[in-house]
């Protein structure tokens, strides 16, 4: 099963698909963690992105379509995607139908998360990471079980991320506004998106999710 989880910043779609990676075997393919990865290593690719994602906006369609078509070729790719941040434009969409059409895929659910933007500069400011592991908290709505300690890993190092302050945030949800949103459409005219309410609380969240992959 392949299945799409758009919605703008701080929406949940890391959250979500990193629990549905860890119940069902599905691959979370984040194209936001991707990016992350080349900039650190420093790749061409990350050195181009850098700039582009501190200033909040998206990273150009040739980079990202060639990097989500080199990743659909590792085999797990096989076993069940979760598109998280991907696509983002009428460009990406496109040419993830070509691409899934070409290696003989399909995409059974879009499924956004409907939120209520006043909360996301919130939830998107108070995130933080395990440096080790990447397992996800937030400074109100998941602590750690132990203050400073990674629930999954142990660890006791976190992050958090340089475009998770209030300004670029902003301008990440103007980028959605304007090149993201209308990809709704794109997928209810092919009869493919369902929406949930990404308001509820996490587990609520999931459920519906559920619910949906479990009748799809
Ligand atoms: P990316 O990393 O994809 O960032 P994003 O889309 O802005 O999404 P976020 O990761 O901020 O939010 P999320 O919906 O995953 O929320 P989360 O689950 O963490 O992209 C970063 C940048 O890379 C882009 O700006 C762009 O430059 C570039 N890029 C990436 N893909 C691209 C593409 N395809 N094309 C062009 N450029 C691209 O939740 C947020 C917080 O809220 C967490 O702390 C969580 O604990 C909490 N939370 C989650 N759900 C709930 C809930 N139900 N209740 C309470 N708190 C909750």
């Amino acid at each position: 099963m392949n299945i799409i989880l758009l919605g703008p910043p701080g929406a949940g779609k890391g959250t979500q698909a990193q629990r549905l990676q860890a119940e069902r075997g599905m691959v979370q393919l984040s194209t936001g963690d991707m990016l992350r990865a080349a900039v650190a290593a420093g790749t061409p690719v990350g050195l181009k992105a850098k700039a582009v994602m501190d200033a909040g906006q998206l990273v150009s369609d040739d980079i990202m379509i060639a990097l989500i078509s080199d990743r659909l070729e590792q085999p797990d790719a096989k076993g069940g995607v979760i598109f998280d941040g991907f696509p983002r434009t009428t460009a990406q969409a496109e040419a993830l139908d070509a691409m899934l059409a070409e290696k003989g895929l399909k995409l059974d659910s879009v499924v956004e998360l409907t939120v209520d933007e006043n909360a996301l500069v919130e939830r998107v400011t108070g995130r933080f990471s395990c440096a080790k592991c990447g397992a996800g908290y937030h400074d109100r709505f998941k602590q750690t079980r132990v203050a400073g300690v990674c629930d999954a890993c142990g660890s006791t190092e976190f992050k958090r991320r340089p475009d998770d302050n209030e300004a670029t945030v902003r301008q990440r949800m103007a980028e959605y506004h304007e090149k993201t949103a209308p990809i709704s459409n794109y997928y209810a005219d092919k009869g493919l998106l369902k929406r949930i309410d990404g308001m509820a609380d996490m587990d609520k969240v999931h459920a519906d999710l559920a619910a949906i992959l479990n009748a799809g």
